[in-house]
């Protein structure tokens, strides 16, 4: 049965925004002319922003989504209107993009399935292309949701080059995976090293879409470690069901490849995606065995749960194989992040001008990233005694700055490079646009971010 509801912006005081919420944080309905109204009394005392309004649709969304609702109306001019800091057309994508995101579900196992989404409508003659954009960038955020809460057992380094191969069927995007034999033969000797106590074949994952092949070629590598149990350095002493989400990384390249070819953006990106499971059994890699590179590196393995780093490598060495102009590798990489910068911020190193850009993008598509330093006199607490270095510092400080030291050393000369730690980030409580679990970061600040270095 249908049941509908309008959204009301009412601007109260031009200095006084609120919404009208009760304990719960669900937005109050009212009944105007025997219709069920959200009545949004806009006005923060803060700015308006275009992430403001995505967790503002979000919310609405989902408390319209509890209610049962089935189609709510939302009129452009009024969004136009109370939102006017902001241009017009991105006030839109945002609204339908966080209202898309927020009814977001994972009830794969869940035996009652939650209510339909409520459909959401634009009135006052709103351009169709803007919608549709919205909806893509909430799918292709989404989709990356879906595999980092996805379990452990099912979502494996086996699984995954198939789910792959089958989003990506009918696209532009060409899935070529290297399978454990050519990952030997290609000599990445950091994902086979992980994957030694692992029941499961590794695979090398490269996306490439040749949307503009004039353009710069950028390389997104992401980590994409199934279940992160830490190996023989076995994590202890908490609940590690999220260690499921240490794909988050490769989630995002995979997720940010899927935005950038269903908008047909003219750009030229590869995605490269390292998918392993770190356990321990017999056969594991140990703390004290050395890796040697295909680059004639050798790291001596400290710890065996900084396994992100391992895998990294090699897939920063592909990049230069394949000399990318930028590399940018997103990763789940260090619990040091998420002390530093807490869960809503993810930590971004390398380029300094790049950093800027992808701070600023970020300010404005909701994947927040602050630039964090590679402080040079850290770089020796990786020394090891008996290869080129150690895959962990000898400090307990500075983790994420050490982590990223680490991976600099595999960066290909003349390569723009940046490197994100989402560790933080990867997973949220329900709030605005968010459902509790995985977040889907980064999709949307990898595909900008490819845009942005494209024009
Ligand atoms: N996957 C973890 C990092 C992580 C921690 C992600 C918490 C999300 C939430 C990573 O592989 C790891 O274990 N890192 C170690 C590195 C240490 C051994 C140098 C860490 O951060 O403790
Ligand atoms: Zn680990
Ligand atoms: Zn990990």
């Amino acid at each position: 049965m249908e049941k509908k509801a309008t959204i009301l912006f009412q601007v109260e005081n031009e200095n006084v925004r609120h919404f009208v919420k009760d304990a719960q944080g669900n937005f109050v309905t009212t009944m105007i002319d025997d219709v069920i109204t959200f009545v949004v009394k806009e006005n923060v005392k803060e700015a308006a922003s275009l992430d403001k309004v995505r967790m503002l649709a979000g919310s609405i969304a989902r408390t319209a989504m509890k209610q049962k609702i089935t189609n709510v109306d939302v009129s452009a001019q009024q969004l136009r209107e109370t939102f006017h800091e902001l241009a017009t057309d991105d006030v839109t994508i945002a609204f339908v993009e966080g209202w898309e995101l927020g009814t977001y579900t994972f009830d794969t196992y869940k035996s009652k399935k939650k209510a339909a989404k409520p459909e959401l409508h634009v009135t006052d003659g709103v351009i169709a292309s803007l919608i549709d954009q919205g909806k893509v960038r909430a799918a292709a955020t989404a989709f990356a949701r879906d595999l980092m809460n996805e379990t452990p057992s099912t979502l494996t380094p086996e699984t995954f080059p198939e789910i792959l191969r089958d989003t990506f069927s009918d696209s532009a995007v060409d899935v070529v995976v290297h399978a454990k034999e050519q990952i030997a033969a290609m000599e990445m000797n950091g994902l086979l090293a992980v994957n030694r106590g692992s029941k499961y074949d590794p695979a090398f994952i490269e996306l490439h879409y040749r949307g503009d092949e004039s353009k710069p070629l950028i390389a997104l590598v992401g980590k994409g470690v199934t279940f992160d149990t830490g190996g023989i350095s076995l994590k202890s002493g908490r609940n590690l069901s999220d260690m499921r989400m240490d794909m988050g990384g490769a989630a995002a390249v995979a997720g940010a490849v899927k935005l950038l070819a269903e908008m047909n953006a003219p750009v030229n990106v590869v995605g490269l995606i390292q998918t392993v499971e770190n356990m321990p059994d017999r056969h594991s890699l140990l703390p004290g065995d050395i890796i040697t590179y295909k680059t004639g590196q050798t790291v001596q393995v400290g710890n065996t749960d900084a396994e992100g780093r391992l895998i990294l490598a090699d897939g920063l060495i592909r990049a230069g194989e394949l000399e990318a102009e930028y590399v940018v590798d997103i990763a789940t990489l260090t619990g040091a992040i998420h002390f530093a910068l807490g869960p809503k911020m993810g930590g971004v190193f390398g380029d300094d001008q790049l950093m800027e850009q992808v701070k600023t993008l970020g300010e404005q598509n909701g994947d927040h990233v602050w630039p964090m330093p590679l402080i040079e006199d850290y770089e020796r607490t990786l020394n090891s005694d008996y290869a080129d270095f150690c895959n962990i510092s000898n400090q307990s400080y500075g983790g994420a700055i050490t982590a990223a030291l680490f991976l600099r050393k595999f960066v290909p000369d003349n390569a723009k490079w940046l490197h994100i730690d989402m560790a933080g980030t990867m997973e949220s409580k329900t709030e605005g646009y968010y459902e509790a679990g995985g977040t889907g970061y980064g999709v949307r600040l990898l595909a900008d971010f490819a845009t942005a270095v494209s024009k």
